[in-house]
């Protein structure tokens, strides 16, 4: 695929998380992009109907593009748990119940680890980054970070799931970890130097 580069200009971060806005202006601005938020622009949030993170991410970047007529960027991302099939996956935030309850959510995770057998406590984080232009070409990067899931939960830090995982070759969990190593070990991470390669050369 031929990759196109992302010129200096105004750029839409399509979510309506804040926490994903403040890390896509960390990410972007330095590069010369004005981040413009959904949030800033009142649009709509459409229904992840999509059966993956990188389909959930195009739909988002999409709808933003075809509103704004910007280039757009957009992030699905979740915990993805070896003997659960995969699951919470893109369920992830659902899990947390609305209001959002991450302790439900952590609490379902060990529940259902328990009563599939225990046998393996494998999982990683997964995120896609999905950039849409607004004459319709697409791009996807996902990037992983692989670990394991412990009991009970650890730390304040982070966010969602973080208080439960703890990454390959860690002691402690990214609830304990500072978020400078965290960011810079994350999937979002890996996602994000993936897009940097072949969008920013
Ligand atoms: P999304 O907004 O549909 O992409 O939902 C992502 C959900 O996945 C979040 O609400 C978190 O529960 C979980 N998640 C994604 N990234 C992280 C992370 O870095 N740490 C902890 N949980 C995460």
């Amino acid at each position: 695929m031929t990759h196109r580069t992302l010129s200096p200009g105004r750029l839409i971060a399509a979510t309506h998380n804040k926490g994903k806005v403040r890390e896509l202006k960390d990410l972007f601005e330095p590069l010369g992009l004005e981040v413009v938020s959904a949030i800033d622009l009142d649009l709509p949030e459409p229904e992840e109907t999509e059966s993956s993170f990188a389909g959930n991410a195009l739909l988002k970047a999409r709808a933003a593009a075809e509103k704004t007529g910007a280039p757009a960027l957009s992030d699905d991302s979740g915990l993805s748990v070896t003997l659960l099939n995969g699951a919470p996956g893109i369920y992830s935030a659902r899990w947390a119940g609305d209001p959002r309850d991450f302790g439900v959510a952590m609490a379902r995770v060990e529940q259902e680890l328990q009563a599939a057998g225990n046998s393996d406590r494998s999982a990683k984080f997964v995120c896609a980054l999905a950039m849409v232009w607004p004459d319709g070409h697409e791009e996807v990067f996902e990037g992983e970070v692989h670990g394991e899931l412990v009991w009970p939960p650890r730390g304040d830090r982070g966010f969602g799931y973080d208080p439960i995982f703890v990454a390959d070759g860690e002691t402690i969990t990214f609830g304990e970890m500072d978020p400078d190593r965290k960011h810079a070990m994350s999937h979002r991470a890996d996602a994000f130097r993936k897009l940097k390669a072949a969008l920013l050369p």
